[in-house]
């Protein structure tokens, strides 16, 4: 969607920005790696349907994405954004009746950047954007059943398993956002900070200045 294509989050480790087209070859490139494909459960694109699919997160209401940016390192003005990124977490609002529900997807595609916290925090600012922003009031996530990691962290964030499919060998965590939920989830991002991108991209140094 377009809500977000000149929108930047700023946590403490991680920055958020739009997905262009300058991060797309990084981004095949992630997912040629047959670990990431299985924990993620996607299909190699040639490099030519990524840069359709980017196009088609940036143009279709129902996909809000955002690349995952290592805040310290973006902020060393003198290394280029694309050797800044780490992964992506996304939205995709599944059911066309009600814009409300939406489907969370998190991937932290660096290894040297996992278990770092990383995914917990741009997981709960996602959740927290998706929630002031794009009116979302229920959370679901698909997860692999051997993705142990993955499993823990959602349930870390207070995620509810809800079924699991034995055929697709996954199972369905969720959260319904009342208000003490979203109240906690405010909480827990009071510092995030939302910038303008293209205004930031031209004083990346200011992140780490103030
Ligand atoms: C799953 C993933 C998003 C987690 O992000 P991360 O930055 O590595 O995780 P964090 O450091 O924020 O840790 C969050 C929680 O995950 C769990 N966790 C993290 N690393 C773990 C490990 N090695 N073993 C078990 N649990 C672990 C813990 O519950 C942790 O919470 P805690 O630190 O408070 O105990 C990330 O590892 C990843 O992207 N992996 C590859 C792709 C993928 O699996 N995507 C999800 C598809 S559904």
């Amino acid at each position: 969607m377009k809500i977000n294509e000149n929108t930047l989050l700023e946590g403490h480790n991680a920055v958020l920005v739009p997905y262009n087209a300058e991060h797309v070859p990084r981004y095949h490139e992630w997912m040629k790696s047959p670990e990431l494909q299985q924990l993620t459960a996607s299909e190699p694109l040639t490099l030519e349907q990524e840069y359709d699919m980017q196009k088609s997160w940036r143009e279709d209401d129902d996909k809000c994405t955002f690349i995952i940016l290592d805040k310290q390192r973006w902020a060393d003005t003198s290394v280029e954004e694309e050797q800044c990124m780490v992964g992506d977490v996304n939205i995709f609002l599944t059911d066309p009746t009600d814009p409300s529900l939406a489907e969370l997807e998190v991937m932290i595609a660096e290894p040297s950047h996992r278990g770092k916290g990383i995914g917990k925090e741009v997981t709960r600012m996602m959740m927290s954007y998706g929630v002031t922003k794009l009116g979302v009031k229920k959370f679901e996530v698909k997860i692999g059943l051997d993705n142990q990691v993955s499993v823990a962290m959602f349930k870390k964030l207070h995620f509810q398993e809800v079924s699991v499919c034995k055929v697709f060998k996954e199972v369905t965590l969720e959260m319904m956002v009342d208000e003490p939920v979203r109240a906690r989830l405010l909480d827990d991002t009071a510092d995030m900070k939302e910038r303008d991108y293209r205004q930031t991209c031209s004083n990346r140094q200011e992140l780490v200045s103030q």
